[in-house]
């Protein structure tokens, strides 16, 4: 499995339930890395997708422990024992973890990378994503040109784990 967020630079991932930045080439990104693969996401998050819908054209996998939760052509998955199920019969490296914090931080021990969009916003965050800096398996391993959208500017980060868990 692999991480998929945009942090800013005090890592945090988003405020009142909504993202901090929107910034058009890094949707585009994460569109071109995950259409066809499978996305995992909270409930929250879903929230915060258009209409509250699962994205298009990839599998989306929620995470709730609501029994009366369904969403039309999302895989529901209430524990991680039932997401373990499901992803024996996915190649983990078509699996992509994508929020929001609780998410992000049971299932980043068995996530292999971490593609980071490191966004120059000091707007202020309650969701936060686990400083990678301070855990010794986690190394950064590649480091993009600073670029700017609309006076925003940000930066792709890749992160490596050298000490992967299976789920
Ligand atoms: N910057 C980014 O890249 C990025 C990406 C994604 C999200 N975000 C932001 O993150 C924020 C949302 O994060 P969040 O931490 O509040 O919520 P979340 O992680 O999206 O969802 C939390 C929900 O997931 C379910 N859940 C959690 N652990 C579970 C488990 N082990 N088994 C079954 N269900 C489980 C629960 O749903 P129930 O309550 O239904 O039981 C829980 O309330 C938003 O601000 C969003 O915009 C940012």
């Amino acid at each position: 499995m692999q991480i998929i967020v945009n942090v800013n630079p005090r890592w945090g991932i988003g405020s009142e339930n909504q993202l901090l930045v929107h910034i058009r080439a890094d949707m585009r990104r994460f569109r071109s890395m995950t259409t066809d693969h499978t996305i995992i996401i909270g409930r929250k998050t879903l929230a915060t997708f258009p209409n509250g819908k699962p994205l298009p054209n990839r599998e989306n996998i929620i995470m709730t422990r609501d029994p009366a939760f369904s969403a039309e052509g999302a895989v529901v998955c209430r524990s991680e024992d039932e997401l373990r199920n499901v992803l024996k019969e996915r190649d983990p490296d078509a699996v992509f973890v994508c929020g929001g914090e609780q998410i992000y931080r049971q299932l980043l021990p068995y996530c292999s990378a971490a593609h980071i969009t490191l966004s120059y916003t000091d707007a202020p965050a309650d969701r936060f994503f686990p400083n990678l800096n301070l855990l010794p398996n986690w190394v950064l391993t590649e480091v993009g040109e600073k670029q700017y959208e609309n006076g925003i500017g940000f930066r792709f980060l890749t992160y490596v784990n050298n000490d992967v868990r299976s789920l």
